[in-house]
Order: structure tokens, then C-alpha cells, then sequence
């Protein structure tokens, strides 16, 4: 397919605040001359701000980098995970079309979407929720047919399946990704044949479907003010008291089961229940609804600075041990490579820097306490900060000693994931 520019473009391109702080810290990652290097994960906010990429915000990307237009466009539309054109207000549905796919039922799957959706891909539905393409493969192919819908894929589909499932994100809800026929990974369909002892000890979904139920962000537009390393629903509710709540229509839409549990009691004793807003919400709510905010039934509008939604985490009776200190930005304006630490790949070094940490040493600081508190609050990745001795590791960085695993990752450029 002809990937170029749509034919219309919005005037102006701007990172929100907390965003803009959030590529700062990216672009300060690379040495003097090499900023280029942050194209991808840019681009990739600015696309999971707007949905999709218009030409400002490629010039933007550009512009902070220091390249020529041409050249991050190169990179806009050589990638199919860069949207060109506008894409439905909830979802855009990657159909896989390769030969698994193909042979499993892809077909069917694209009907669904012409039935439901439009009959061209990179067509809005009437609605404008959503949108289509076909895409080549995904790598999910013991999993086949699949689809990807926003950041997560949703796998062994039925035309069936997938159109309950475009019907639950009109109706506002979001769909458990992962299988979709009962298997919890690409185990066989008649049960284990091998490793049986796997049955056990695992948790509630496979390791990547139960990240996505963890950070919620299956569809989400990221405005930077998320903090998803903490638990949201333990957020303190009973000192938000005075600001505006969530409207009864919001409340109508709190998440069901497949969620994260809301938990904590706030310190009044009220219920801090996670809701996911809706269309229909006045001003900033609706703002923040469109944006797929969460917010708290007892609690305010999201605060628009990370540093603010640091603060605002604070911990219940519920948490163990205790929370660190964290920096409210990078000293100097740079941050260290925390991929350099093994057990932190990417996703998790944004989490870190997103939480205020940002070196070595406040992680070779961390005492017995705080490690346990951050390992507790380690969405999707808890307990690895002590599996993989974060501490130990950090001090010799921190000292300026080389790890083995540094040393590999240096050479190789290769990184934990
Ligand atoms: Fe569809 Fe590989 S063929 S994921």
C-alpha cells in the first residue's frame, strides 16, 4: 500500500505538557548530535496523544530533533504502526491478512469490518468510532487469526467473536486481549503436553494479556499525566474532597470484573473505584473522557504535571514498605540508561523516569523498604526489582563499574524486554 500524507491536515501540532516533559527526557537519553534516535518513540506519542500522525506533528517531531522533514516522514511512513490518516475515535482495527491468518479465517474477520465498520479500510465508520486496514504479519500466528486493536492483540477470533467485540467498544467497554477461544497462550488446544507443571502458579491471563489489563492503555489516547507504574486505585480519594467527581454517567460505566480490582479505601473509608469515563461529560470531564482518562469515582480531574500525579499517589494502609524519594526531572537535563540495568527494557524505563526516577544512584540508594514498596507498585512487572537485584547492579553503574549484562547490552544493543 501507497503510504503518504493525508489530504487533510490539522494547522498546528503540540505535545501536551506532561508529554512534552516526557520526550524531553526521551531526547535526553541519546549523546550530543545523536537525538535522532528518538524518532520512533516520539512519533509513537505523538500518535498515542492524537490517535494518528498529522504532517505538524512529523514537522514537530522533526524540528525537536533537529532533522529534516524528509527524514523523520522516511520514518512516518515506512512504519505501518504509524498512522497517515485519521482513525476512528475508540479503535482502529489492524487485521492481520498473512498466510496463518489468511488460512484461519482473515477473511471473515475483514467482512466483519466491512460489514460493521466500512467498506474500504482506512475509512471512518459512519459513527466515527473506528476504523480498519489489513496488515501483514504480526507474529501472532500460532494464535490465528488475530487482530490488532490499538496497542493489544486480540487472538483465535471467530467473524463471530470480533464482531462481539467491536460491539463492546461501541458500548464502551474494553474487551480482555489474548485469546479469544479459552486458551490462556499458543498451548495446544486439546491442553499441555509437556511443561504440565506451567499450569500452575501463573497468573489470571498470559504475560502480555495481563499487562494490558494491568495498564488499561488497550485503546487509550496517553496525554502524559498517566502514571502507570502506580496502583491507581489505592490513590488517596477523601483529600480530593471539594473538587468536581464523576458524573453518574461516568459512574454508569465503571469497569466490570476483567479489570483491575478496585480496591483501596480511601482515607474516609469511601470506595476509590476505578470508572472509565464516557461520552456526555461536561467541559474538562468530557475532554478527559475523549482522552480515556481515568479517574475516580471519589476523586478530581486528573492534575495535568506527572510531578503533581506522583504527589497525588499516595499510599493506603494497604501498601508495604516505603515509598522512595523520586526527582522531579533528570539532574542536568540527562538521564542515565536504565536498560543498562537488567530486568528494565524499554517500556519499564519510561515507567521509571515517568515515577521521577532517573539514575543509577537513586535506584543504588533504594533501601530494603523501598525496594519492596516499588516492587509492590510495579504494574505488570512486580517483584522485579529485587528478582533481578536492581540495587546491586545500580551501585556498580552508579560507581562507574561495568555489569556484565551492561557490557553485552552495550555491544550488542541488545536490551532486556
Ligand atoms: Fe497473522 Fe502471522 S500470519 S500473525
Amino acid at each position: 500500500m501507497l503510504r503518504r500524507l493525508h489530504s487533510e491536515q490539522p494547522e498546528t501540532f503540540a505535545f501536551t505538557d506532561a508529554n512534552m516533559a516526557w520526550a524531553e527526557a526521551q531526547i535526553s537519553k541519546y549523546p550530543e548530535g545523536r537525538q535522532a534516535s528518538a524518532v520512533i518513540p516520539l512519533l509513537w506519542r505523538a500518535q498515542e496523544q492524537e490517535g494518528w500522525l498529522t504532517r505538524p506533528a512529523i514537522e514537530t517531531v522533526a524540528d525537536m530533533l533537529g532533522m529534516a522533514y524528509i527524514r523523520a516522514l522516511e520514518v512516518a511512513s515506512f512504519y505501518f504502526m504509524f498512522q497517515l490518516q485519521p482513525v476512528g475515535s475508540v479503535a482502529h482495527f489492524q487485521v492481520c491478512g498473512t498466510t496463518s491468518c489468511m488460512i484461519c479465517g482473515a477473511e471473515d474477520l475483514m467482512g466483519v469490518c466491512q460489514e460493521k465498520i466500512a467498506a474500504k479500510p482506512h475509512t471512518l465508520s459512519a459513527d466515527g468510532k473506528f476504523s480498519w486496514e489489513e496488515v501483514e504479519c504480526l507474529g501472532s500466528c500460532a494464535n490465528a487469526p488475530m487482530v490488532q486493536i490499538g496497542k493489544d492483540y486480540y487472538e483465535d477470533l471467530t467473524a463471530d467473536r470480533f464482531g462481539e467485540i467491536i460491539d463492546e467498544l461501541a458500548a464502551g467497554k474494553v474487551p480482555v486481549p489474548g485469546p479469544q477461544n479459552g486458551r490462556f497462550a499458543s498451548e495446544p488446544l486439546s491442553g499441555l503436553t509437556s511443561l504440565k507443571e506451567f499450569d500452575s502458579g501463573h497468573t489470571k491471563y498470559n504475560a502480555s494479556a495481563q499487562l494490558a489489563v494491568d495498564i488499561g492503555d488497550t485503546i487509550k489516547r496517553i496525554d502524559g499525566t498517566e502514571v502507570p507504574l502506580l496502583t491507581p486505585w489505592r490513590k488517596d480519594a477523601a483529600n480530593d474532597a471539594g473538587k468536581p467527581s464523576a458524573s453518574p454517567e461516568a459512574q454508569d460505566v465503571v469497569q466490570d470484573a476483567e479489570k483491575p480490582a478496585p480496591v483501596a479505601k480511601a482515607r474516609d473509608g469511601g470506595d476509590a473505584a476505578r470508572i472509565k469515563p464516557s461520552a456526555g461529560l461536561p467541559g474538562q470531564q468530557e475532554l478527559a473522557a475523549r482522552k480515556g482518562d481515568w479517574k475516580y469515582q471519589a476523586g478530581s480531574a486528573a492534575k495535568p504535571e506527572a510531578a503533581a500525579a506522583r504527589q497525588e499517589t499516595v499510599t493506603s494502609d494497604e501498601q508495604t514498605g516505603q515509598k522512595p524519594e523520586f526527582l522531579d526531572a533528570a539532574r542536568g537535563g540527562r538521564a542515565d540508561d536504565l536498560k543498562l540495568i537488567k530486568g528494565v527494557g524499554p517500556k519499564l524505563e519510561g515507567v521509571l523516569n515517568g515515577i521521577g526516577v532517573y539514575h543509577f544512584d537513586q535506584i543504588a540508594a533504594w533501601s530494603a523498604d523501598e525496594v519492596a514498596w516499588v516492587d509492590d507498585n510495579l504494574i505488570g512487572f512486580k517483584g522485579r526489582v529485587s528478582r533481578d537485584d536492581w540495587v546491586a547492579q545500580a551501585r556498580k553503574l552508579a560507581a562507574g563499574e561495568e555489569t556484565e549484562f551492561a557490557a553485552r547490552a552495550k555491544k550488542d544493543g541488545i536490551y532486556d524486554t
